[in-house]
C-alpha cells in the first residue's frame, strides 16, 4: 500500500487514496501477438476513470484481464488490496467487480427482469439454472428498482431481444448494477446510442459515482462523454500506456493526438 499511497500523493488535485484497482505491469500475448505490453494503471475509489485509445489498442483485452476472463501472461492485478491475478470471473463478481460487454451478452429470450436477476445471482451461482432457482422477493424488488433507474420501467417483462440496441445497453448496465458493484467496468457504453441517450448515460454514471460511491472504469470512444464525466483518463496505444491525466492534460497531449490521427482524429480534437 505505501508505494501506491506515495504514487497517489503526487497526483495533481486529488486526495491521497489507496487505489481500488491496481493493474501492475500486465502483458497479454496471443500466439505471437502482444496485445498488451507492461501495462499499469491505478483506479481510485469513487472516481470515474476512462481508458481510451484507437481500435485494437488493447482496451477490451485489459478489461478481460481485470474481470478475469483472460489470464495475463505477466503482471499482477490487485483489487481492494488483494491480489486477484488468479481469481475466477465469478469470484470477481463476489468481490464487487461488475462489467458490461462491448458486444452485448444478454439472454435474448429472457425478460428484462430475468436478465437483471441473473446478474444479481452471478456471484453466488454459476449456472443460469441454479441462479433462476435462487430468486427471492427482496432481490426481485431490487432488480425492479434498477430497471426503473436505468429508464427501462416500461419493459420489465419484455424479452431482451425485443429491445432496441440502446435499451439493450441500458439493460446490461442494470444487470451489472445488480451485483451491487464496488467497481463497474463498462466497455463502450455509449457506442450506438443517440445523443439524448448519451446525455442520460452521462447523468446516470455521474450519479452512480457521486451518490452511490461506485467506482467506474470505462472504455469509450465518444469523447464528448469521456471528457465530460472522467476524473482521470489513461490512454493506451498498441498495447502500451502513452498518456495519463485529467481530461485537459490528456486532450492536449501530442502523443494522444498522434495516436488518434486517422480514424479517431476528429473525435480526439
Ligand atoms: N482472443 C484473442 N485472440 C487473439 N487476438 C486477440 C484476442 N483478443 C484480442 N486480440 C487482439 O489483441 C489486440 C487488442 O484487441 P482489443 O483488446 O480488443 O482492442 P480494443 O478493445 O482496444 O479495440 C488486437 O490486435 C486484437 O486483434
Ligand atoms: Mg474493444
Amino acid at each position: 500500500m505505501s508505494a501506491n499511497e506515495s504514487r497517489n500523493a503526487s497526483t495533481k488535485g486529488s486526495p491521497v487514496n489507496a487505489p481500488l484497482l491496481d493493474v501492475q505491469g500486465v502483458s497479454v500475448v496471443f500466439g505471437g501477438l502482444t496485445a498488451v505490453h507492461d501495462f499499469s494503471m491505478q483506479v481510485e475509489t469513487g472516481r470515474i476513470h476512462a481508458l481510451i485509445g484507437p481500435n485494437g489498442a488493447g482496451k477490451t483485452t485489459t478489461f478481460n484481464c481485470i474481470s478475469r476472463y483472460y489470464q495475463p501472461t505477466t503482471g499482477r492485478i490487485v483489487f481492494g488490496g488483494m491480489d486477484v491475478t488468479h481469481h475466477r470471473p465469478h469470484q470477481m463478481a463476489a468481490l464487487g467487480v461488475a462489467r458490461t460487454f462491448q458486444n452485448l451478452e444478454l439472454f435474448a429470450e429472457l425478460s428484462v427482469l430475468d436478465n437483471v436477476l441473473l446478474g444479481a445471482y452471478s456471484s453466488v451461482a454459476r449456472t443460469p439454472q441454479a441462479r433462476l432457482r435462487a430468486y427471492d422477493a427482496e432481490t426481485i424488488d431490487f432488480a425492479g428498482h434498477l430497471i426503473d433507474r436505468v429508464g427501462l420501467g416500461d419493459f420489465h417483462r419484455t424479452a431482451a431481444k425485443n429491445l432496441d440496441f440502446g435499451r439493450q445497453k441500458l439493460l446490461e448496465l442494470a444487470r451489472a448494477l445488480a451485483i451491487r458493484p464496488r467497481l463497474l467496468l463498462l466497455d463502450e457504453p455509449a457506442a450506438g446510442l443517440r445523443n439524448r441517450e448519451i446525455e442520460s448515460l452521462d447523468r446516470m454514471l455521474t450519479e452512480l459515482a457521486e451518490r452511490d460511491g461506485i467506482t467506474v472504469l470505462l472504455v469509450e470512444h465518444v469523447m464528448q462523454l469521456v471528457m465530460s464525466i472522467s476524473h482521470r483518463i489513461t490512454v493506451i496505444s498498441f498495447g502500451e500506456k502513452i498518456a495519463e491525466g485529467t481530461p485537459d492534460e490528456v486532450r492536449g497531449d501530442p502523443l494522444v493526438i498522434e495516436a488518434y490521427l486517422g480514424k479517431g482524429a476528429a473525435e480526439a480534437a
